[in-house]
């Protein structure tokens, strides 16, 4: 069963653009992403969209669909109905560099901020049996795969190019989230969350939360928990510090 759709999609560059109108077929079963490169083969072919995976794993293809953030490959037509516009525009936190693609070299930036995992010196592969319960913890995180949806969402970067220079965003608070949790990690990822990350600025509105592809519960789970344990180490570092000597000693998980 075929119909016709009628698609707007923002056509332009850094310079500027508009939203153009395109009437196209759509078949059963098809998703956002398939209409576009339809556009692309038919109607448009220097139409600029970026997209690897078409399964929802390379994390390529975020764009803004009907003013929400979504991944275009697991967006399927049968959301919208048949005489709804769909608006397609590109991740408004990010410049464009052209049509659908932006430039989210911002989040690369931020990534190599975050110092990488640092287990004690001189532990031996082997010499530690990490818990089911501190592998669990780290798991949902791990499943990020670095669509930055989340960060376009987020008002204090998406409505405030000024606190970009200071805030590293959610999918990196859920990267610190990740190692901070991690029973060998070394660093003190607390002060650093809030003093180079900018996690106090995040007032936990959840909007991250909300159009992560792949479910991560980034507030709850790993902003409000680091927030935490900012609060536990500024108001009670022998705490903080007795925790780490105990933690390179015997190798065991954090208090
Ligand atoms: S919860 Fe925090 S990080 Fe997430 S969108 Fe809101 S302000 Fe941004
Ligand atoms: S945390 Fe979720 S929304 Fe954010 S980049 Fe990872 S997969 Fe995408
Ligand atoms: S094309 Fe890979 S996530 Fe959509």
């Amino acid at each position: 069963m075929t119909y016709s759709a009628h698609f707007r999609i923002w056509r332009g560059s850094a310079a500027g653009g508009s939203l153009q109108d395109f009437d196209v077929d759509v078949s059963e079963g098809e998703v956002v992403l398939d209409i576009v490169h339809r556009i692309q083969a038919t109607q448009a072919p220097d139409l600029a969209v970026r997209w690897n995976c078409k399964a929802g794993k390379c994390g390529s293809c975020s764009a803004e669909v009907n003013g929400r953030p979504r991944l275009m490959c697991m967006t399927r037509m049968s959301v919208f109905t048949e005489d709804e516009a769909v608006t397609v525009t590109p991740l408004r936190a990010f410049p464009v560099l052209r049509d659908l693609v932006t430039d989210v070299s911002f989040n690369y930036t931020k990534a190599r901020e975050v110092p990488s995992f640092a287990p004690p010196e001189g532990l031996a592969p082997g010499e530690f049996r990490m818990q089911q319960v501190d592998v669990d913890r780290s798991q949902e995180f791990r499943k990020c795969i670095e669509c930055f949806l989340c960060q376009n969402v987020c008002h204090v970067i998406r409505d405030h190019e000024d606190n970009k220079p200071a805030f590293a965003g959610p999918r990196f608070f859920a990267r610190l989230a990740e190692l901070e949790m991690h029973p060998l990690d070394t660093v003190d990822r607390r002060k650093r969350s809030q003093e180079q990350h900018g996690i106090g600025m995040c007032n936990i509105t959840k909007c991250c939360s909300e159009v992560c592809p792949e479910g991560i519960k980034i507030t709850d789970n790993a902003i409000i928990p680091m927030k935490e344990r900012v609060a536990d180490r500024k108001y009670d570092p022998v705490r903080w510090l007795g925790a780490r000597i105990g933690r390179r000693g015997d190798g065991g998980a954090e208090v």
